[in-house]
């Protein structure tokens, strides 16, 4: 016992040998009080108001089971990483293979064949809609450990390619949130109180065709850098192919955030391919290890490659170190042949639009509910102030507290009454986002529909228990705002 160091006696008990299931089970039910403790209390604290504080103990394909054996429907899907199911076997499968194999991992000084294999398996597919000549034919791949890093080593490919100051983006987008990422979010409750983010990054009007010329024309622009998540705003199909020739008439790159969009996401391995683009780089991340292992990646070109490691001095310009790791290599070549063995992006296509018709038919019939938009399953159901005079002053008492509200009065009951997890798709908006795993099948469309139609019958009675949730949740929102 002397040699073991007292937090480790702490944590195990006192037991010497580590043991990760004795370990959960002696701190079962712990996990809101320690997380609120010493990792984020604030979220903690939201987490208890909206209901949401649940004892998960096992997780399956789309469901997450608590301790009591309840059976929830996840469809949040860890913000889109869980695309083939939660815990999907053949990957569990293939990294415990890695693991038993006692891989040499990272040894840094040496070319990894794990990172050549996805590399080119991943460049096969994002490659899938271009030819071989001209711009957009991507030949290169950067590992990263996430999104928001991907997109900062697209940040810097493209600054130094062209050797422009300036990158452009939408209003709405999101892109991460690290500093060069957070530059680029059109969302300013992220960027406000962290001082000047990168110069150079401006948002311009979503779909607006005229007003990307104006800025491409100063020819400063390095790059234009799109992304359809963040509230499932998806532009015209004539924007994409669009503004693709205009970044090629004014020497701009266009760069495809695809973190949350790819991988089948919005029923084609990449978004992007709906639209026939070609761009020059695309950031991918989430889903390509099928959750398991934090990973990301910049696809890009060999042209954009010799600009920014230009010999071999600079092999390592831009380098990261847990970036091609084994088990990440490992995952993202399991995710890719699930993904194609079992045709989720096609099933993310059929079962989006069966979601999709399902309720877009509410919306003549419940007056909030103002549009449903997305592709595949990147699903977003916008809600609009009603016309009626009792649930217009309910409406008007909800947003005066706070503008994302009323989403909540709609994720709340499908998580607390049905067992379904959803959220609000960002602050100070009245939309409610759905990403399900892309295994779902009908029954789970139906039981997702069934279970909306509910809550919102509930929401178009003023007064009624929707608006008592409204009322509790404006309490809680209060008095945390004034405990701060
Ligand atoms: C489009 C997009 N880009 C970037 C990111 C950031 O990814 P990460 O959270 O892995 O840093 C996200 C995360 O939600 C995203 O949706």
């Amino acid at each position: 016992m002397g040699h073991v160091p007292v937090a480790l006696c702490l944590i195990y008990g006192g037991k010497m040998k580590p043991d990760i299931n004795a370990l959960v089970e002696m701190h079962d039910g712990r996990g809101w009080e320690l997380f609120g403790r010493y990792v984020n209390p604030q979220l903690a604290c939201v987490v208890k108001t909206i209901g949401f504080a649940k004892n998960y103990v096992r997780a399956d394909g789309p469901y997450l089971y608590d301790g009591e054996g309840n059976e929830f429907l996840d469809f949040l899907a860890g913000y889109g990483v869980f695309n083939m199911g939660r815990n999907n076997k053949t990957i569990r499968d293939e990294l415990h293979k890695a693991l038993d194999a006692d891989l040499p991992n990272m040894v840094q000084m040496d070319t990894p064949l794990l990172a050549g294999l996805l590399a080119e398996r991943l460049l096969s597919i994002v490659n899938q809609t271009h030819d071989k000549t001209g711009r957009g034919f991507l030949d290169m791949v950067f590992f990263t450990n996430s999104g928001t890093e991907a997109n900062e080593g697209a940040i810097k490919f493209v600054r130094k390619a062209t050797g422009r100051p300036r990158i452009l983006s939408w209003e709405h987008a999101f892109h991460g949130l690290t500093t060069g990422s957070l530059a680029l979010n059109g969302n300013k409750e992220f960027r406000k109180g962290f001082g000047d983010l990168l110069p150079g990054c401006e948002t311009i009007p979503f779909n607006d065709l005229t007003a990307l010329e104006d800025e491409l024309k100063k020819k400063d622009v390095a790059a234009f850098v799109i992304e359809p998540g963040k509230g499932v705003y998806i532009a015209d199909p004539k924007f994409y192919t669009e503004a693709e020739s205009l970044c090629r008439r004014y020497g701009t790159l266009l760069v495809a955030d695809e973190v949350q969009s790819g991988f089948g996401r919005t029923g084609k391995w990449f978004a992007h391919h709906h639209w026939g683009m070609r761009p020059d780089v695309v950031t991918v991340a989430k889903a390509l290890s099928g959750g398991y292992v934090p990973i990301g990646a910049v696809c890009y070109s060999r042209e954009i490659y010799d600009k920014v490691f230009t010999d071999m001095e600079h092999c390592v310009v831009h380098s990261n170190t847990f970036g091609r790791n084994t088990l990440a290599m490992t995952a993202g070549l399991a995710a890719i042949e699930v993904m194609e063995k079992e045709n989720v992006a096609e099933n993310a296509r059929i079962m989006g639009e069966k979601l999709m018709d399902g309720l877009r038919s509410m919306i003549g019939r419940y007056e909030m509910v103002k549009e449903v938009r997305g592709l595949g399953l990147m699903i977003g159901i916008e809600f609009g102030e009603p016309k009626s005079f009792s649930l217009k002053a309910g409406w008007k008492i909800v947003h005066a507290v706070n503008k994302g509200l009323f989403g909540q009065m709609v994720v709340v009951p499908l998580m607390c009454d049905h067992r379904i997890l959803t959220q609000v798709a960002g602050h100070n908006v009245d939309i409610v986002k759905l990403l399900p795993p892309l295994i779902i099948n009908e029954t789970h469309v139906e039981r997702f529909l069934t279970a909306f139609e509910q809550v919102m019958k509930e929401c178009h009675r003023f007064p009624g228990n929707a608006w008592s949730i409204g009322k509790k949740l404006a309490a809680e929102a209060i008095k945390a705002r004034q405990a701060m």
